[in-house]
């Protein structure tokens, strides 16, 4: 257990004047609503800074308040969250902000044990909520304050979190939570970085790791998961006038509720394979699915399905996912055929606009690569 052998007031106050000449004008810093610092909490867990404020100023201008996204329809909080991953954030966003209409009177409570009880809100959610947003003696721990310790006291604990908590609690000047939260995770963002920038840190004074020379190795590098690959193919049908078949995801672990074009999500790959191999098997697998689906001949479908395809990349947890998408122009006498078929199907849909659908991120590069559009995301 390390404990704190400094003048506490003399750091915070070397802390405080730093933030006050460093820190970066960030919109939820206007004002510092539970509104606006929930949002922006809940997406800067998963992205960075930059795309963050692009996603936050949207949100913003659409939902001015939790009544307005309580009012919406999940499909148009999905489509702004959309690149954002971790969709379940934005469920629970919508779920949440359902709670503060119908119990809140549309307005965030200052009361931990109620906002605990919203949804998906976390210790992290909580803390950021108190201690950001209602000045509460809350310490907001997040990566940037686990680096930031990690390094100013030599933590080499495998839970640095529970590791560096009473810490940063003990130095948290009461009634000033805001600023001691910012300043810290600011710090973080700007200085103590992955590769820190010691020459300019305030703090340098207070930094073990630093007086050891072992700065660059904290803190210890946390075990990786191992990282699955996932070979997924998709075609983007498209009828006569240009319509695109896409169809809801129901009852899935993933992107669920989502749109997306017809294929399959995860192909079965025994093999190492070179990456011509492995679009052959994406469209095979492709084509035989789609020529089950649509009760069509695999040699008619062989047809159908572009040789050409475009490749998207992208992570998602722990998996390394490479999916293909072809293309399926329809003729007349095919469309009047498929049209027949998919209109009995829950969850279908024709459309020239799927900007209007919430799509995952692959699904949404692929179609804006093929209409040569730029993908927020
Ligand atoms: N990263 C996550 N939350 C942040 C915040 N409130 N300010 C700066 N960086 C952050």
């Amino acid at each position: 257990m390390k404990t704190i052998d400094f003048d506490k007031k003399a750091f915070i106050r070397t802390l405080f004047t730093w933030f006050e000449h460093n820190k970066r004008d960030l919109p939820w810093r206007k004002t510092y609503s539970p509104y606006h610092v929930w949002i922006s909490e809940m997406m800067l867990q998963q992205t960075q800074m930059e795309r963050g404020i692009q996603y936050f100023n949207r949100w913003i201008r659409t939902f001015q308040c939790p009544n307005d996204i309580a009012n919406a329809s999940l499909e148009k909080v999905l489509q702004l969250w959309e690149g954002l991953g971790y969709y379940s954030r934005a469920k629970n966003i919508y779920q949440s902000a359902r709670i503060i209409r119908d119990e809140y009177n549309g307005i965030i409570p200052c009361d931990e044990e109620k906002i605990k009880r919203l949804a998906g809100i976390g210790d992290y959610t909580l803390c950021a909520l108190m201690g950001i947003a209602f000045e509460k003696d809350y310490a907001t721990i997040d990566a940037n304050v686990e680096r930031v310790f990690a390094r100013l006291f030599n933590c080499t604990e495998k839970n640095l979190k529970k590791a560096i908590k009473p810490l940063v609690e003990e130095l948290l000047p009461k009634g000033e939570a805001r600023t001691y939260n910012q300043a810290l995770m600011e710090l973080g963002a700007l200085v103590c970085k992955k590769n820190p920038l010691c020459d300019t840190c305030p703090l340098l004074s207070y930094c073990e790791s630093k007086k050891l020379s072992l700065e660059k190795e904290r803190p210890l590098p946390k075990e990786k998961k191992a990282v699955i690959p996932v070979l997924a193919s998709y075609c983007i049908i498209t009828d006569t006038e240009q319509n695109e078949l896409i169809r809801q995801r129901l009852q899935q672990k993933l992107w669920n509720t989502m749109w997306e074009f017809l294929g399959i999500d995860n192909i079965l790959v025994d093999a190492e394979l070179t990456p011509m191999e492995q679009k052959q098997l994406a469209r095979q697998s492709l084509l035989i699915e789609l020529a089950d689906f649509f009760n069509i001949p695999q040699t008619e479908m062989e047809k159908n399905i572009t040789k050409e395809a475009s490749c998207i990349r992208s992570n998602y947890t722990n998996h390394a996912l490479t999916a293909y998408f072809f293309r399926w122009q329809l003729t007349t006498e095919q469309e009047q055929r498929i049209k027949k078929q998919v209109q009995e199907i829950k969850g279908f849909c024709w459309t020239a606009d799927s900007a209007n659908y919430a799509m995952p991120s692959h699904h949404r590069k692929a179609h804006n690569k093929y209409h040569k559009k730029e993908t927020l995301c």
